[in-house]
């Protein structure tokens, strides 16, 4: 491949992962990891990696020039529960970082971006079972208005300077390498590591708040999969609406309890339970299966099963460090 990939907030809970993939794929001296702060380990000693801030414009500009970076995937934002805390600080950090990446890709700078948008951009007037790809978006959180702001740009910038900017709408994402950060739908990993410490868990959602998630390793899959399609099948380029499960928290609990049969969950909702209850429950996604080919391998059982060992092995990991 011409050129070397940059990943803007490789050390959150997607980049992670996104990174090591990118980096088994293309070879690691290809891809660049950059983050505001240091991650995992592994993250940082498997190739080049820079201290950025993704709001800082010069900065991107010099390590796109001293790497030749070609393409971007920018993963750094401010996500729903944290957003709500601090409105201006999440319009600025998810806003600015856009343009920055747009802007080097209409000057030619760059050929191709990845920016993830979220089920957050759909509202209490959306339809919420089976939510359509083009239907009413009236998102009423912080980083919902940032996400739906975003995709509007994306579109944009396609339709009248051709940036080839590609985008999903992520579910919920569960996995248990690097915890996620701010989220709503956090309870759905935090429920793991509590089912295995303590047998028990107090979920901030309400027992039947049903939101779509995905495994991690679809999540990376699908992201792959759209950067790797070729660019006449892409032809959604405000952001794709992306699915494989919906569960509530009873019933993931009610899965976890075949796996830990004492397992005990309880229920006090916060202010992120208002947030759940404005999105969708169920997110019908043909038109990414039908363009460019998505399929999901990883069903609520699968899930759990594999959410059950990473999460024990990880947490054995650490107590032998
Ligand atoms: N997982 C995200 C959140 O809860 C949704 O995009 O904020």
């Amino acid at each position: 491949m011409a050129g070397r990939i940059l990943i803007i907030g490789a050390c959150g809970q997607i980049g992670t992962e996104l990174t090591l993939k990118l980096r088994e794929l293309h070879g690691n001296e290809a891809v660049v990891a950059s983050d505001i702060r240091e991650g995992a380990e592994e993250l940082m000693q498997s190739g080049p990696f820079e201290i950025l801030n993704a709001t800082d414009e010069q900065h991107i500009r010099e390590i796109v020039d001293r790497y030749d970076i070609k393409q971007v995937y920018l993963m750094a934002a401010m996500l729903s529960a944290t957003a709500e805390k601090a409105p201006m600080k999440a319009w600025d950090l998810n806003m600015d970082s856009l343009f920055h990446i747009l802007n080097l890709a209409k000057e030619g700078k760059i050929d191709k971006i990845f920016w993830p948008s979220s089920i957050a951009v759909f509202g209490p007037t959306t339809p919420k079972d089976q939510t359509p790809q083009t239907t009413i978006m009236e998102p009423t959180t912080v980083y919902g208005i940032s996400k739906q702001t975003g995709e509007r740009w994306c579109e944009y910038f396609y339709r009248k300077f051709g940036v080839d900017v590609r985008s999903i709408r992520y579910p919920g994402i569960i996995s248990y390498k690097t915890l996620p950060g701010g989220g709503t739908t956090d309870y759905a990993i935090e429920i793991f590591h509590e089912a295995i410490k303590n047998g028990n868990y107090t979920s901030f959602l309400a027992s039947d708040a049903a939101l779509p998630m995905m495994y991690m390793d679809d999540a990376i899959k699908a992201t792959v999969d759209i950067m790797e399609a070729p660019a006449e099948k892409i032809k959604i380029r405000s952001s794709y609406n992306l699915a494989a499960i919906s569960f509530t928290p009873e019933i993931l609990a009610e899965e976890i309890k075949k796996h830990i049969p004492d397992f005990e969950i309880n229920y006090e909702p916060d202010f992120r339970q208002a947030i759940a209850e404005s999105w969708p429950s169920s997110i019908d996604d043909s038109a990414a299966r039908e363009h460019w080919g998505w399929t999901h391998e990883f069903d609520l059982e699968k899930m759990t099963a594999a959410m059950l060992k990473g999460v024990e092995e990880t947490l054995k990991e650490n107590a032998s460090k």
